[in-house]
């Protein structure tokens, strides 16, 4: 086919697959973790936790994703929490942890042919031999790595497609040719590397003079290119996040923007979105784009909250919302596959925007035009585009349309319009585009808006909350809403217990691991509403580190994610030495009382704080240990339970109830 797109002012574009063919496209995609960004997701109920699955996987749907990119927990904070590691201690592995292998199923079930990729951020501390560095031992790194691969195979029946190395942190040569090495001798050949999850270079520039390097990761080395989320905002005069480096072309390798997006998920990131799905391919020869994250699925106030393609934040109500950037994805997802290429002839269109073109080589065409110019690159008073379209074939294309307004706020997102039909002996048909518009024309005619019967409303956390963790076989290792911060808490059962604390919650991390992000020096997981002021938080706790234990429960905790070490709020504390503490930091250092408790490690206490106004009481089995004190500063924050450092700790019968 030959397609000629002519604009008013007689700028003419044409799309020609005889001039040759562009790279072939690998898909769009969606990042989980990096860390815990679909926590909350796996709480839902049904029907509304397949529904969301469904807008985000199912094939002609919604955003019918190509890629799942997901984190291999490392044990540490990588952003929005903490994910589990397959392996806490040298000497363990489970493969049942964490919800990405949950995801990967569920997203595998949608569509089979979806691409899996996983990657650490962050490795147990064991993994460095207590460095914080995963490559002084890269034998043990790269067993671990492949450990994950096979436990995906083994236990879920997940082939992984792709692994990584660390996400934007340094690679090492020598490591990437043990982990090939490593694949392969398991049987993993076909399992593809990814370096290096980072910047052009120094990537680039390895690959270029190490031939064995180049080799060892085949033809599937890729680059990342990330806009950072600040960049991808308007009145930026450069498109810094969907360029490459002419070294990178001369690689040869495939170029994939392998984390990108992370910017709140309102129309104006749908709209940049659109942008940097063209833009990535027509500027950056990228043929693959993956957003982080998959689905805003964490407490709005940790970090970059709603930065996914859809919000799935309230379980308790089962309120979720498919935002703009679902259906600015389907627009491309919908109408093309990995292993279609794309034209050679794409590009910009001389009043801003862009247009690409995509063919699965046995006539299907699929081009999608973006207009998002007004609010990503701020050009003001832009005539109305017309195109006319000139089509050297007989086709009908089918028109699908998403038309932002951001001055009424009315915008309407991948809607169906009448197809147009091109006979060779007419073959032209015109267009008119408008600014803040996205178009998909294209011959296949399977498109569907997906539609779902409202959610229930949103609503806040539950004011009373009680969890006793009495589950003989959880479906996840977590217990619903606890977002861990530093370390990680698990299902636990007591066997030799008499009784009342068979089924307990368990912090698990015995050492720092190597971190991706600052982790606290204390383990901490949050629960509740951010805005939450005045409450009693209750729960049993039960220390394993004779005399060096120490645990907390807490209120009004301000932060997590990446500035977990910062936390202030107000938190009980008791120790194994027999002493109790209050403070207004999770470091411990604004003390606001201490004192004698009496409490040592393998006994079970009840804890209970209440904060109220400016004051804060604490008791101890029921009877009061100490009284009014002042809190200070903070207002409003999370309910918390925690340990004083890296140590086993249990806790059980959490309550909470907010005046
Ligand atoms: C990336 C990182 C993600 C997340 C994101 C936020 O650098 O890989 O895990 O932190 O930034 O913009
Ligand atoms: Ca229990």
């Amino acid at each position: 086919f030959f397609m000629c797109f002519d604009l008013c002012i007689s700028e003419i574009y044409v799309l020609d697959d005889e001039v040759g063919l562009g790279r072939v496209f690998d898909g769009i995609g969606g990042l989980s973790g990096g860390g815990a960004t679909s926590r909350l997701l796996v709480n839902y109920a049904e029907p509304y936790r397949r529904q969301i699955l469904d807008y985000l996987f199912k094939p002609q749907f919604g955003a019918s994703l190509h890629i799942l990119k997901v984190e291999i927990g490392g044990d540490a904070q990588t952003t929005d929490g903490t994910e589990p590691s397959h392996m806490h201690y040298e000497s363990d592995e489970n493969y049942f942890r964490g919800y990405e292998w949950w995801l990967m199923k569920e997203a595998k079930k949608r569509n089979p042919n979806i691409t899996l990729i996983g990657l650490p951020w962050a490795f147990p501390g064991w993994v460095g031999r207590g460095k914080n560095w995963p490559y002084d031992f890269p034998d043990i790194t790269a067993s671990y790595v492949v450990s994950w691969v096979v436990g995906a195979k083994q236990y879920h029946d997940l082939d992984i497609d792709y692994v990584g190395i660390w996400n934007e942190r340094k690679f090492d040569s020598n490591y990437i040719k043990l982990l090939r090495y490593t694949l392969d001798k398991s049987g993993l050949e076909r399992v593809r590397i990814i370096a290096s999850d980072n910047l052009w270079e120094p990537i680039t520039y390895s690959v270029l003079v190490d031939r064995e390097l180049a080799n060892a990761v085949d033809v599937c080395l890729y680059f990342l290119t990330f806009i950072p989320y600040h960049y991808v905002w308007p009145n930026r005069a450069h498109y810094p996040g969907t360029t490459t480096i002419a070294e990178a072309l001369k690689s040869q390798k495939t170029l994939w923007s392998s984390e990108d997006y992370s910017t709140f998920n309102d129309p104006v990131g749908g709209g940049c979105w659109a942008r940097i799905l063209n833009q990535n391919y027509v500027n950056g020869h990228m043929t693959a784009t993956i957003s982080w994250n998959l689905v805003a699925s964490y407490y709005e106030d940790l970090p970059f909250g709603r930065d996914g393609l859809m919000t799935a934040e309230e379980p308790w109500s089962g309120n979720y919302v498919v935002e703009s950037p679902i259906w600015i994805t389907a627009h491309t997802t919908q109408f093309s596959q990995p292993g279609w290429t794309y034209l050679k002839t794409v590009g910009h269109l001389t009043h801003g925007g862009s247009y690409v073109a995509l063919t699965d080589s046995k006539g299907n065409l699929t081009v999608v035009i973006e207009t998002m110019y007004t609010l990503c690159i701020a050009r003001k008073d832009i005539p109305l585009d017309h195109l006319e379209f000139l089509i050297l074939a007989n086709m009908e294309l089918q028109l699908w349309q998403s038309k932002f307004d951001f001055k009424t706020q009315k915008h309407v997102f991948f809607k169906k319009l009448s197809p147009i039909k091109v006979k060779i002996s007419y073959g032209s048909f015109s267009l008119s585009l408008d600014v803040d518009e996205v178009y998909t024309l294209t011959t296949i005619n399977t498109g569907q808006k997906g539609t779902y019967p409202d959610p229930p409303p949103s609503a806040p956390f539950p004011k009373v909350y009680k969890d006793d963790f009495n589950i003989a076989n959880p479906p996840f290792s977590e217990a619903p809403d606890f977002a861990d911060q530093t370390g990680v808490f698990e299902y636990y059962i007591n066997l030799t217990d008499p009784g009342p604390h068979v089924f307990t919650l368990r912090q698990v991390v015995t050492q720092m691991p190597i971190t991706w992000a600052t982790d606290a020096d204390q383990t901490i997981s949050v629960i509740g509403d951010y805005n939450w002021e005045n409450l009693t938080v209750t729960c049993d706790v039960f220390m394993e580190s004779v005399k060096t234990g120490g645990v907390f429960i807490a209120a009004r905790v301000d932060r997590g994610g990446q500035a977990v070490r910062g936390a202030k709020g107000v938190f009980f504390w008791v120790f194994a030495d027999g002493s109790y503490k209050v403070t207004n930091d999770l470091v411990g250092r604004t003390v606001l009382a201490k004192g004698l408790s009496g409490t040592s490690a393998y006994s079970w206490y009840t804890l209970s704080l209440t904060v109220q106004g400016q004051y804060a009481t604490g008791m101890v089995n029921g009877e009061q240990l100490w009284k009014n004190d002042v809190v200070l500063g903070q207002h409003n924050g999370w309910a918390a339970i925690g340990t004083n450092s890296f140590e086993l700790a249990q806790f059980d019968n959490f309550v909470m109830e907010v005046k």
